[in-house]
């Protein structure tokens, strides 16, 4: 497996990937037109652009034999001491899940941001995803409890999680 830096021309990519992997994972959590709202909200073209320049979101995508098989993004929190980063996105396609690869692109992300002496990691996971235990065995912890409006009636109900890195 290969892990690289992902930029506008891997677009396409992404938006495969989360298609691919958003259904199985929040099927049974979101409603359909819930997470058709925030597929085209959060992966339009668009919006991964500005992520990608605006927000400096960096993006990173792992392959198995030539084939992407997942992705991930992160950033310096905004607004926040310079030391605390977000994992903004995390995802292994469905028939990939299971075989370390969702660990491999976290280990990856988390030592470039320790380059930059992170203290902290941080994300947003819904409170009903089995992702939770994927980053409870990570080691991270529940900060708090989010509620956020996105808009449309719709809201996520998250927990915030966090890992020390010092
Ligand atoms: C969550 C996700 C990224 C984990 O990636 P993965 O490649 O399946 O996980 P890995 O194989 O790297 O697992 C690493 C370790 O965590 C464990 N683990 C993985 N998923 C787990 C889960 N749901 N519950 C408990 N443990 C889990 C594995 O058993 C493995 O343990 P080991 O190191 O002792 O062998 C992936 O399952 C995924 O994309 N899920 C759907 C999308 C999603 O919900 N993303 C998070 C959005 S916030």
């Amino acid at each position: 497996m290969e892990i690289r830096s992902a930029g506008i021309t891997d677009i396409p990519s992404i938006r495969v990937l989360a298609y691919d992997t958003w259904p199985a994972a929040y099927g049974a959590i979101l409603s359909q037109a819930q997470l058709t709202y925030m597929l085209e909200l959060i992966y339009s073209e668009h919006a991964l652009q500005e992520q990608m320049s605006s927000l400096a979101h960096r993006f990173i995508i792992i392959t198995d034999a030539g084939r992407d098989v997942g992705f991930a993004s992160y950033s310096q929190k905004a607004n926040a001491a310079k030391g605390i980063f977000r994992l903004h996105k995390l995802y292994v396609l469905p028939d990939q899940q299971g075989k370390g690869t969702g660990k491999k692109l976290l280990d990856y992300l988390i030592a470039d941001i320790s380059r930059e002496n992170a203290e902290a990691l941080e994300l947003n996971v819904n409170r009903n995803n089995k992702a939770f235990d994927f980053y409870k065995k990570m080691g991270f912890d529940i900060s708090r409890e989010e509620d956020i409006d996105i808009g449309a009636g719709y809201f996520m109900n998250d927990y915030v999680m966090t890992k020390l890195l010092k």
